[in-house]
């Protein structure tokens, strides 16, 4: 199959739109992207269509001339309150919806599911580690089980082959969105740095000293590509993170270091009582350094840091399955977060 036309669901999301940045770029590839509101920053090569996949009707009204589809991705995520578990039943009506809705694409090939770490309950507690992809699945309720088997359940009826990712944390630059660990920390450091307070680590010790791991965006992009083009990649998951491993404690005084100022101590805190009110603080803080006038909610966001930097445990994955069948890209965590951290201050984001 030389050209192939791709569908990419929740093309403005994170993951999505970093998809679609990767196929666009290869002149093999139409790209169609879709949510329900249109992206902010279009991507040249990208045609976007707006429609609600929690409306069977509507989104199949919206998409049925689309019927050259070779590769649909899903990379689309309910509406979701950090610190809750993400509800199953609404993220597999949309997945479920939009096979419905590519129905009488004839030239369907293979569906891609993107899911995480939570696929292991990274986001619950202890699991085992290095988490292997055909290990047993954790005892909770989780969309990621939910949305394989329905998918796996589709492909044995469609003829078409499926696929699925597992990365862990992302590492990106996304100044449209606040979910980002990135941005998230560079504000907490700005606002501890403006009251003249250390960059105290806000979760517990154990989770300061634990080993975990990243993904970085692009990284994850060019193995979502890889792995749904590649025959001997069919109907399986796959982790993919940067391959190395980290701990905060490492980390965290590089990133007190770039602001000029003292890492200070574990202090545990929820991020989203303590800085709920200081919007005008940041009002002040992007006057005094001519920043972006963004309000703390576009850069910040609390609770998925206080969600993220909470864990205790260990998050390590395992790559053997990837290098084996012939992804070899890796990423070095700590210089990629904190090249990102200088993009966010470079392009005056943050201080
Ligand atoms: N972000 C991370 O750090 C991370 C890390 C590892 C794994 N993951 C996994 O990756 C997957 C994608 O997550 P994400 O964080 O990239 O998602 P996200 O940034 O929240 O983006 C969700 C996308 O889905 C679209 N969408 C939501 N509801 C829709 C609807 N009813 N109809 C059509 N489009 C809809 C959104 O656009 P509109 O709102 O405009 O519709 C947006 O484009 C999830 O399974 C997540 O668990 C994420």
């Amino acid at each position: 199959m030389d050209n192939k036309t791709a569908l990419i669901a929740g093309a403005t999301g994170a993951i999505g739109a970093a998809v679609a940045s990767e196929l666009s770029r290869n002149r093999q590839w139409s790209v169609y992207g879709l949510s329900r509101n249109a992206p902010a920053s279009p991507l040249p090569n990208v045609h976007y269509i707006n429609t609600d996949l929690s409306n069977r009707r509507q989104c199949t009204d919206d998409l049925a001339s689309l019927k050259n589809i070779t590769h649909v991705y899903y990379c689309g995520r309910a509406t979701h309150a950090e610190q809750v578990l993400e509800d199953t039943e609404s993220n597999l009506q949309l997945l479920s919806n939009l096979l419905h809705a590519v129905g009488n694409a004839t030239r369907l090939a293979h569906v891609h599911l993107v899911q995480g770490g939570k696929y292991y309950g990274v986001h619950v507690g202890p699991f085992p580690t290095p988490a292997k992809e055909q290990q047993t699945r954790a005892p909770i309720r989780n969309f990621n089980y939910d949305q394989q088997d329905f998918l796996s359940a589709a492909s044995r009826q469609g003829g078409w082959t499926w696929s699925a990712s597992r990365p862990n944390t992302l590492i990106h630059y996304s100044p449209a969105n606040a979910r980002n660990l990135v941005s998230s920390i560079g504000a907490y450091a700005a606002l501890c740095k403006a009251m003249g307070a250390a960059l105290d680590f806000p979760g517990p010790d154990q989770a300061y000293h634990s080993i975990t791991q990243a993904t970085s965006l692009d990284l994850l992009a060019r193995g979502i590509a890889w792995m749904s083009t590649t025959e001997h990649c069919a109907n399986q998951g796959f982790n993919i993170t940067n391959t190395d491993l980290f701990r905060w404690s490492s980390l965290w005084p590089k990133i007190a270091n770039a602001f000029d100022m003292p890492a200070g101590t574990v202090r545990p805190m929820q991020l989203g009582d303590v800085l709920a009110e200081r919007q005008s603080l940041w009002r002040q803080i992007c006057e005094q350094h001519s920043l972006k006038q963004t309000n703390l909610g576009q850069i910040a966001n609390w609770g998925y840091l206080d969600a993220t930097l909470i864990r205790t445990w260990d998050e390590i994955f395992c790559h053997n399955k990837v290098r084996s069948l012939g992804f070899h890209d890796w990423d070095n965590s700590e210089e990629r977060f904190m090249q990102i951290l200088n993009q966010y201050r470079s392009s005056g984001f943050l201080p």
